[in-house]
C-alpha cells in the first residue's frame, strides 16, 4: 500500500518534471482508482503505458501548463502540494446563505448556520485572499451558498478584481437574481460566470428547489450571454428520474448560443439523500447526447480542468461533463476553498478543515498564516477515495463548502 502510495506519487513528480521540462505535452487526467495514466510523449519516452486504456484517455495539451509552471516552479511561494500539484484556484464561499433550497444540496429541514461573528467580514476576506494571490493564485472564484445575496458582493468583486496577479474572477450562482446585479458586477471585475439549472421545466424546478425561480434562471442566463461573457457555463446536475429525460433538451440550448452545458454526476453530501441509482454515470449520458447528436468532438481540457469539453458541428456552444464519481480528475487538481467561517478546505470531499480565521483574529502576521495555508496545501491527499467511499462518508451538506 506504501509502496504503491510512493509510486504514485513519484509517478505525479516526474508527470510534473515533464510537463515543466517540455518532454511531455500530452497528458490525461481521467484515471481512476488513484491510478496515474500519462498517454502521450515526445522525445520516445512512453511512460506508464501499461495504465493506458485507449476508450477513455483523451490527449490534453500542456503547452500553455508548461510554460505555467515552469514559471511557477521557480517560485517557492507557490502553494505546491507533496504531488507536485499547483494550487492556482481559489473558490471563496462568501456565505453559507442560499435564497433556494435544492434536494441534493441540503436536507429538507435546512442546516444549521454559523452565526454572523464567526463569518469572515470583507476586510478578513480580502486579507486572506491577498495571502492567496501573492503565494500564486490566480483564479478565484465566488461561491455560496448564494454568493449574490450577499450585500457587499459588488465591493468584493472591485476589491478582489483589483489584485495585482489574479487573472480571473469568476463565480457560480443559482441566477435567481443575478440578471439585475450583473452589469454592475461586470464592471466590478466579475471576468466569468456559471449558473446552475437542472431542469427547463419551471415545475420540476420548483419541486427541485423547493422555491420559484425557473424564469428569473432563464432571465440570467440570457443577460450573461448578451453581456459577452463567453461561454455562459451553465451547471446541471443530472439525477435519475428527474432530469435524465432533458439531456437533449439542454443540449438543444448549446445551438444558438455560446452556452457551455455541463452535465455533472450527482455527489453524495451530509443530508442530500445520495444513492446509486439516482446516479446517471458519465458514460450513459455521453451515450445519449451523442445517439441524438452527430459530430461531437472531444475538445482538449486544460489538465487542471473540472470538466470534459465536447464541441457539436454546427453548435455555437459546446457540452462537458463534471465526472466526479466515476472517473475523477484528482490528479490535475489545482482547487483551494476558503469557507464563510474562515476554515480552509484542500479537497472537495476530503474531511480536513484548518481555521484561518482565528490565527488571524488573534494577531497572526502575514508570514505565520502562509505557514499554515502552506502546511495544509502539503498534507492534501493525491485522491478522494472511490466512488462508494465517497458515498459512504459523505461531506459537509454542500451549501457549507461552497459547491
Ligand atoms: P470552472 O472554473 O468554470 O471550470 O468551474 P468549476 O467546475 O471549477 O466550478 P463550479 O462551481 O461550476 O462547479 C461545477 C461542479 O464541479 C460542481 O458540481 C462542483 O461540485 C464540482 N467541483 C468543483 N470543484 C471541485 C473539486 O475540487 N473537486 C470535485 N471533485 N468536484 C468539484
Ligand atoms: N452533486 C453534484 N453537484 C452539486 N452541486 C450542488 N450539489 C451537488 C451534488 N450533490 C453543484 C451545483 C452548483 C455547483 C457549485 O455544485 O449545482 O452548480
Ligand atoms: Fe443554493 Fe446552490 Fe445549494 Fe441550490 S445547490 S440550495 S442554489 S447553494
Amino acid at each position: 500500500m506504501a509502496l504503491a502510495t510512493n509510486m504514485r506519487r513519484n509517478a505525479c513528480l516526474v508527470t510534473n518534471w515533464l510537463v515543466a521540462s517540455g518532454k511531455l505535452n500530452f497528458l490525461s487526467v481521467g484515471f481512476e482508482h488513484a491510478s496515474y495514466s500519462i498517454i502521450r510523449k515526445t522525445n520516445g519516452l512512453r511512460i506508464f503505458g501499461d495504465q493506458l486504456e485507449a476508450s477513455r484517455t483523451y490527449a490534453t495539451s500542456c503547452a500553455k501548463l508548461s510554460d505555467e509552471i515552469q514559471k511557477e516552479n521557480s517560485d517557492s511561494n507557490m502553494l505546491v502540494d507533496s504531488f507536485g500539484r499547483m494550487h492556482t484556484y481559489l473558490r471563496i464561499s462568501l456565505t453559507e446563505r442560499c435564497n433556494l433550497r435544492c434536494q441534493y444540496c441540503m436536507p429538507a429541514e435546512g442546516v444549521d448556520l454559523t452565526s454572523t461573528p464567526k463569518l469572515l467580514t470583507r476586510n478578513e476576506i480580502m486579507r486572506l485572499a491577498n495571502l492567496f494571490v501573492s503565494s500564486g493564485v490566480n483564479k478565484i472564484r465566488l461561491t455560496g451558498g448564494e454568493p449574490t445575496i450577499r450585500k457587499d458582493i459588488e465591493d468584493i468583486c472591485l476589491e478582489l478584481s483589483n489584485l495585482k496577479g489574479l487573472k480571473t474572477l469568476a463565480m457560480t450562482t443559482n441566477g435567481i437574481v443575478l440578471a439585475r446585479k450583473l452589469p454592475k458586477l461586470k464592471e466590478c471585475g466579475l471576468s466569468a460566470i456559471n449558473i446552475s439549472l437542472d431542469t427547463l421545466v419551471p415545475a420540476k424546478f420548483e419541486f427541485m428547489t423547493r422555491r420559484k425561480g425557473h424564469e428569473k434562471v432563464m432571465e440570467s442566463i440570457n443577460a450573461a450571454v448578451d453581456l459577452g461573457y463567453n461561454p455562459v457555463k451553465v451547471n446541471c446536475v443530472i439525477m435519475r428520474g428527474f432530469n435524465d429525460d432533458e439531456i437533449c433538451n439542454f443540449v438543444e440550448l448549446t445551438r444558438e448560443k455560446p452556452i457551455n452545458i455541463r452535465f455533472i454526476e450527482f455527489m453524495p453530501f451530509d443530508g442530500n439523500v445520495w444513492n446509486v441509482k439516482k446516479l446517471v454515470p458519465y458514460s450513459e449520458i455521453l451515450q445519449t447526447v451523442t445517439k441524438n447528436f452527430v459530430n461531437l468532438t472531444r475538445l482538449g481540457d486544460h489538465p487542471t480542468e473540472t470538466a470534459k469539453n465536447f464541441r457539436i458541428d454546427g453548435h455555437q456552444g459546446t457540452v462537458s461533463f463534471i465526472t466526479s464519481m466515476t472517473e475523477h480528475f484528482c490528479a490535475g487538481c489545482n482547487r483551494l476553498r476558503l469557507l464563510a467561517d474562515g476554515n480552509f478546505k484542500v479537497c472537495l470531499f476530503g474531511p480536513s478543515e484548518v481555521s484561518l480565521r482565528d490565527p488571524l483574529r488573534q494577531g497572526a502576521d502575514d508570514n505565520e498564516l502562509r505557514e499554515i495555508i502552506h502546511a495544509a496545501v502539503r498534507r492534501k491527499k493525491a485522491s478522494h477515495a472511490g466512488m462508494f467511499d465517497i458515498a459512504k462518508t459523505a461531506n459537509r451538506p454542500m451549501i457549507h463548502i461552497g459547491g
